[in-house]
């Protein structure tokens, strides 16, 4: 078998690759054309393959029996963090054991513990509290004087106190909840991360230890409180699930709350800035909607596929299959690599452009298969009420700077979108 370049195979493992895009995206581009299951073996990181097209992302996303998610590291990890991690916890490749790291007979149990909550007809009910505090964003934005960042000023704000208020998180620990988030998925990112240097970023397993430790604290008294006064939000459904016959353990519940207070906002939040990015870069999509705000729905939809802000998930095989023709041996890591399935030109019409009215638009975004993206109603609700919200009132838009994405391998969006507007 022919190997994968060198420079391809070492942009699906950079940081600063995931920060510039077009290196990613070349690699990508080459990796469906050439090689669609190809060996990533760079080293500091045990081989790979990455599974690059759409139509094998679903093959292998679909089959959680035959590809799991918890047996090797979830995410894209070095070899020395996992080393590292494995000594943490004894021989775990899992800090954390929340659904994503889960597979079956307990993931479902896990899963159908919040399962009610995220179903649209249960996150419908919250549309018209959604609506009001998109509406307060979009009055903060409007009272920014014309201009800002709209990343930091206004995309992380709204989604993060939509999440708390569901969790029942008290308003004043948001900034906490909100910094945790970046310390997690920004680890390697020294604007984000609480290493500054990138030789503290090296340290990657002992940095995730500690934000891991913080939530810890933070949710053992939020399990504490519930069990003792159950309230009508999310975090009491937590504290009081029953799996199996027994009450939920303290370390299961730790890790829900975790996964909800981090997944929930910022994939929501890169995925608004980056619409708003791109139709700064093509006003002419901004107008489109502008003219006819049916399209909204489809814009989110764009938005998600357009930015996929979760780059990848990691599977390994329970034995050994083929994908694409490739032989997989048991116990083989892949990586679903979903910005590179949603810009297959098997499946979509000019991928690399943004078009706010795509469609159909089967983008991946979301994952696919028993593990797909729990809170995906409740994103594309919020998103839609936002631009609702923001599309009538916005007299002009303009990028005022050069926008940045994080350098992340993992979640990864526009750090920085600086914008000059005028909103009525
Ligand atoms: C645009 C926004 C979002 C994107 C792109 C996104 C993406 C994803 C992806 C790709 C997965 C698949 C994991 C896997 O295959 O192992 C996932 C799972 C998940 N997401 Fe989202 N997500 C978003 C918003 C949200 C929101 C708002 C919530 C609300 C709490 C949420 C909660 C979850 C949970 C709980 C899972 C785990 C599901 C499981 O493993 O069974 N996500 N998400």
């Amino acid at each position: 078998m022919e190997s994968v370049p060198d420079e391809v195979a070492r942009a699906l493992v950079s940081p600063a690759a995931y920060a510039d895009d077009r290196e990613l995206q070349e690699a990508f581009r080459w990796l469906r054309e050439n090689r669609p299951v190809g060996l990533i073996d760079v080293a500091g990181f045990d081989p790979f393959w990455a599974i690059t097209k759409h139509a094998d992302i679903m093959t292998v996303g679909r089959d959680s029996t035959l590809f799991h998610s918890g047996d090797r590291q979830t995410t894209l990890t070095s070899q020395t963090d996992d080393a590292n991690i494995r000594q943490m916890t004894g021989g775990s490749p899992h800090l954390i054991r929340s659904l994503v790291q889960m597979d079956p007979p307990d993931h479902q149990k896990y899963r159908v513990l919040t399962q009610d909550w995220f179903k649209p007809a249960n996150v419908r009910k919250l549309e018209t509290r959604i609506r009001s505090i998109a509406k307060a964003a979009v009055d903060r934005m409007a009272d920014m004087g014309g201009r800002c960042d709209f990343v930091s000023d206004v995309a992380l704000g709204f989604p993060l106190h939509v999440i708390m208020e569901i969790l029942g998180i008290p308003e004043a620990d948001e900034p906490r909840m909100l910094q945790l988030t970046q310390e997690l998925f920004g680890v390697q990112d020294t604007d984000l991360s609480r290493a500054k240097s990138d030789s503290e970023i090296r340290e990657q397993a002992a940095l995730l230890q500690a934000v891991v430790a913080d939530f810890d604290d933070y949710f053992q008294k939020i399990t504490l409180d519930r069990r003792e006064k159950p309230r009508n939000d999310l975090a009491t459904a937590i504290a009081t699930s029953v799996v199996d016959g027994a009450p939920i353990q303290n370390f299961e519940a730790l890790c829900y709350y975790m996964l909800v207070a981090t997944a929930g906002h910022d994939t929501t939040s890169s995925s608004t800035a980056g619409a708003l990015w791109a139709m700064c870069d093509d006003p002419a999509q901004l107008a489109l909607v502008k003219n006819d705000l049916r399209l909204i729905p489809l814009l989110v939809e764009e938005a998600i596929r357009w930015i996929t802000p979760v780059k990848h998930f990691m599977r390994s095989a329970t034995q050994d299959t083929r994908v694409h023709g490739q032989e997989i041996g048991a116990g083989d890591w892949m990586m679903l690599c979903y910005l590179s399935g949603n810009r297959d030109a098997d499946v979509f019409d000019d991928p690399y452009s943004f078009r706010a009215d795509r469609q159909p638009n089967k983008h991946l975004a979301f994952g696919y298969g028993p593990h797909v993206c729990l809170g995906q109603h409740l994103a594309k609700l919020e998103m839609r009420l936002f631009f609702e919200e923001l599309l009538p009132r916005l007299d002009s838009i303009e990028l005022d700077g050069t926008p940045t994405r994080s350098h992340a391998t993992f979640v990864n969006g526009p750090k920085s979108v600086p914008i000059r507007f005028r909103l009525h």
